[in-house]
């Protein structure tokens, strides 16, 4: 079985084992937004790295995808390690500013603001719908298309499914879904399109499942028009 060392820390782990489950099983904490268990990793996000090697050949790897091998050396938290995590950090926040799950992580990692131009995007290219749909749910109905910057997730010829079940398990894993359900909560700035929560919500949200489907689907909400602005009225 391999034996690595980790911040110092040696540790034997079974072969197969990738960095980011060791450091992991010693405790360490390294973030992670394209990574779930249960699925096979990806390394999409980029937000895992970890420095490998010593000297002038040490190199940033995606911990979630590198194998843990014998007589590696890593570090989770050189000051490389941190400043390229936060310039990824910055530059998902670019991609989906609103998304909460990626300002939650920015915050995490000490980054308020991102020095790069707002896209707007409303997918950051993680892969975990694919994943989550073809792994776990036998659907395979999204995939990856087109490369470069044109690349995109999407069915095939865009097209409606005829595989999908509509169960809604991409949405329930996508980190900026701005569609998913978010439950008997305050409207935040990812979910506010059932601003209007009454007690419906709150006694069947549970139940339900709402929030597998997307805002206001599960019917038990009740859902009244957002009341116009004065200023609105006027201009009518
Ligand atoms: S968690 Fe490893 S690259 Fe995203």
């Amino acid at each position: 079985m391999p034996t690595l060392r980790i911040d110092g820390l040696d540790v034997t782990v079974e072969p197969g084992t990738t960095v980011l489950e060791a450091a992991n099983f010693l405790g360490l904490e390294i973030p992670t937004l394209c990574h779930m268990d249960g699925l096979s990793p990806y390394g999409g996000c980029r937000l895992c790295l970890v420095e490998i090697g010593t000297g002038d050949k040490a190199r940033l790897v995606s911990s979630c995808t590198y194998p843990a091998e014998g007589g590696l050396v890593a570090r989770t938290n050189s000051k490389r390690v941190i400043r390229t995590r936060k310039m990824m950090v910055e530059l998902l926040l670019s991609v989906c500013p609103s998304s909460k799950t990626i300002q939650d992580m920015a915050c995490r990692l000490g980054v308020s603001r991102t020095r790069f131009k707002a896209r707007n995007d409303d997918c950051i290219l993680c892969g975990l719908c694919v994943r989550m749909c073809s792994e776990q749910m036998m659907a395979g109905a999204i995939d990856f298309t087109f490369r470069g910057n044109k690349r995109k997730i999407m069915t095939p010829f865009d097209k409606k499914s005829a595989v999908c079940r509509t169960c809604g398990g991409c949405m329930y894993v996508c980190p900026v879904c701005m569609l998913r359900c978010q439950g008997p909560n305050p409207p935040t700035v990812v979910c506010g399109s059932c601003y209007n929560l009454e007690p419906t919500c709150t006694e069947h949200f549970d139940d339900y499942m709402c929030y597998l489907g997307t805002t206001g689907s599960c019917g038990t909400c009740v859902r009244e028009k957002r009341p116009e602005s004065k200023k609105e009225e006027a201009t009518r």
